[in-house]
């Protein structure tokens, strides 16, 4: 079974998707590393960020492996990935890595949970079960600029400028032609804002286990 997670920036995605993954013994992709993985390399090795071929073969040597990188944190790397995240050759490679991901459960595990902007919409369409996970801007732009001041890489960031920052990758994101930032047709849309971290995993929990009996997975 394939659970798919979408929403913007600082929505409560990742924190939900680590729940379900415990609670329901998933493999877990944040797929928004692949990308901050990417505009990593693309940043090291001094690759124009708007060039899809210089760009694209970065990517072909992308490995799921790299997203357990703590430099991968951070509102200034992630702004690089929202832009790579505009090339569509880029994008198509990085969703093999993402499909491979899906097709490699193996037990204990009994699934997948992806979570990004497109897994609903493009990547994973025949998910059994889509969540969209969104929360008003400002507490959004708090809650990152909370994660931010709490790391220990914090001063390499301008930190007043975060929200702004959000901001414009939340455009860009939802703006872009190719696999924006959608809810799919078929995902529950869960508003965090107002819930504690405890209620909004309980709330995401209980609507996988309908989709769960639903679909007559048994858990
Ligand atoms: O989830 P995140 O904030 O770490 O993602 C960083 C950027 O990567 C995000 O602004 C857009 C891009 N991204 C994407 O285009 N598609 C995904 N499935 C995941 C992330």
């Amino acid at each position: 079974m394939i659970i798919a997670i979408d929403g913007p920036a600082g929505a409560g995605k990742g924190t939900i998707s680590e729940y379900l993954a415990m609670k329901f013994d998933l493999m877990y992709l944040d797929t928004g590393l692949l990308y901050r993985a990417l505009a990593k390399r693309v940043m090291t090795e001094k690759v124009d960020p708007t060039d899809p071929i210089a760009v694209a073969n970065i990517a072909r040597t992308i490995r799921v492996e790299e997203v357990d990188d703590h430099a991968l944190r951070g509102e200034e790397i992630a702004a690089i990935a929202s832009q790579i995240a505009v090339i569509n050759e880029a994008r198509t490679i990085l969703n093999d890595l993402q499909r491979t991901f899906c097709r490699s459960v193996k037990p204990p595990y009994k699934g997948a949970i992806l979570d990004g902007r497109d897994i609903g919409t493009v990547i994973c369409p025949e998910a059994t079960c889509k969540l969209f996970i969104t929360a008003r801007p400002e507490i959004r732009n708090q809650r990152r600029l909370l994660e931010t001041q709490m790391r220990i890489d914090a001063s390499h960031e301008v930190v007043s400028s975060i929200s702004q920052k959000i901001a414009e990758r939340d455009q860009r994101d939802t703006a872009r032609k190719i696999a924006p930032l959608t809810p799919a047709p078929d995902a529950i849309i869960i508003d965090t804002s107002d819930l504690t971290i405890d209620e909004a995993c309980t709330k995401a929990a209980l609507y996988v286990e309908k989709c769960l009996l639903q679909s007559g997975n048994i858990y």
